[in-house]
């Protein structure tokens, strides 16, 4: 073991002992030579939380203190860091974080939700209080980007930050495309693996892609964490149909979230998405997240890694944790938290794109004219359309492609196509992504 340079341990309270809390203190065990040795002082748990003591977490905890009540990590003399891997953006959550910063402890926390609802907050007041808010577990799991965005790419303007931000989702539609399997039978094998959230509705619905792209879009532009301002839309949707057009048009359907600077505002976006079969971005597949961000020295970098599940994410808090030991103190959310500013949000109405979308119509003539004079009236340019065999009397996919055109436009063509008696289903529309 190498000997620590005589710096006291950094003594660490952990709330929450789940996937991510267990799999911290296993490598803060499992890899103690290296990481005193990286940071020159031991780093020491001294004390954790949970709701129940009883349970077998696969881990030793002989000589921590154990806390009925996560809040007493605030107030512990033995605590410099607590870690909050509890969950929730309020609740215990919040308040022991709050707590921590009054009390002068740093913190370091995977919870995206809290940070997407009190980032900015939560930044002010860490800065306030001269300790450190870290949270590189919260975005895209084992993947370095917060410390990316907010280091090695702080020289750049930022001009775009997307990916894939949700493991959940993606290895549900890379599991669907692979094997055919069903997406609840998918959904539960993730929850299984403890990729998915408390409420796994937060994944397939595009909320937990939404809070990470949130904290992205402050690091990358300098602005107020505004969740509210995201557009999001989840992946239940999605069938097996639409995963097999969109490769016969050479495209992956990836949950992305997407944020840019644009004429209209900041625009956030979270969705299913038509990835060209050619981006690399459309061959992360599984639980993998990618995130890509576009700076103007920099050009396109391109970030790969497991984005859930115990050992990616742990890692993540870790590398938090060795952050705070070594004393290197950076801005939350790269610039000082007092200098976030609110930014306007580009409203999705005026989002220009290519759309796919699948319509389900009773095959007889006529129906595509109705869909021709739809696209017509509103200025909708077709870009391709398919339909495979027909079987006359009974419902059929209609798939069309369009140019570029804008979401106000898209959505009124749409309206007026399900009026029509031959549509039988509420259409499927899906972005499709020049990346
Ligand atoms: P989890 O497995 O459900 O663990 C949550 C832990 O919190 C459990 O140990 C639970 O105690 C404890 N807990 C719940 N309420 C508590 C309370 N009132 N006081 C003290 N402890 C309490 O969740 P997780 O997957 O580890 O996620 C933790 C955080 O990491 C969340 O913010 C999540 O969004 C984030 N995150 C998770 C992943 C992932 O892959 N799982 C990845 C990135 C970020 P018991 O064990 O006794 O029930
Ligand atoms: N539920 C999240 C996911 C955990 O599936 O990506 C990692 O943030």
């Amino acid at each position: 073991m190498s000997e620590p340079g005589g710096a006291a341990p950094l003594k660490i309270g952990i709330a929450g002992l789940g996937t991510v809390g267990a799999g911290t203190q296993k490598i803060l065990v499992e890899n103690r030579d290296i990481l005193t040795a990286r940071c020159d002082r031991e780093l020491v748990v001294t004390a954790v939380s949970a709701r129940d003591k009883s349970k077998d977490r696969g881990i030793d905890l002989a000589g921590i203190h154990w806390c009925d009540d996560a809040a007493e990590l605030a107030l512990r003399d033995d605590v410099d860091v607590v870690a909050e891997l509890i969950g929730g953006e309020d609740g215990i959550a919040k308040s022991l974080v709050k707590a921590a910063i009054q009390n002068g402890k740093h913190v370091v926390t995977a919870n995206k939700a809290l940070l997407a609802h009190h980032g900015t907050t939560l930044a002010l007041a860490a800065e306030a209080g001269g300790v450190t808010l870290a949270f590189e577990a919260a975005v895209a799991g084992g993947i370095p980007i917060v410390k990316a965005m907010r280091e090695g790419l702080a020289a750049n303007q930022i001009s775009r930050v997307y990916g894939i931000l949700n493991g959940t989702c993606n290895y549900i539609l890379s599991e669907m495309r692979e094997t055919g399997r069903d997406f609840a039978d998918v959904l539960a094998e993730a929850q299984d693996l403890g990729y998915a959230e408390a409420d796994p509705a937060f994944d397939i619905d595009g909320v937990d892609a939404a809070h990470k792209l949130a904290l992205l879009t402050a690091l990358a532009f300098g602005c107020e964490v505004d969740f509210g301002a995201v557009h999001v839309e989840g992946i239940r949707a999605i069938s097996p149909l639409d995963i097999r057009f969109a490769e016969e048009l050479g495209y992956r359907i990836k949950l992305l979230g997407l944020a840019s600077r644009t004429e209209r505002g900041i625009e956030q976006r979270v969705h299913p998405s038509m990835v060209p079969m050619g981006a690399p971005i459309a061959h992360v597949e599984d639980v993998f997240n990618a995130v890509v961000a576009d700076g103007d020295f920099v050009d396109t970098t391109l970030f790969q890694g497991r984005g859930a599940g115990a050992g990616p994410t742990a890692s993540a808090v870790v590398a938090d944790l060795i952050d705070i030991a070594r004393g290197h103190k950076s801005p939350t959310f790269a610039v000082p938290a007092t200098a976030l500013t609110p930014f306007k949000a580009a409203p999705m109405a005026g989002h220009v794109g290519c759309y796919y979308v699948r319509l389900m119509v009773v095959d007889k003539p006529g129906v595509f004219a109705e869909i021709a004079g739809a696209l017509h009236d509103h200025h909708v340019s077709m870009e391709s359309i398919l339909q495979h065999g027909r079987d006359p009397g009974e419902a059929v996919p209609v798939v069309l492609t369009t140019h570029e055109t804008e979401e106000a436009a898209m959505l009124a063509t749409l309206g007026a196509i399900e009026k029509s008696n031959a549509v039988v289903e509420t259409p499927m529309l899906i972005r499709i992504e020049a990346l």
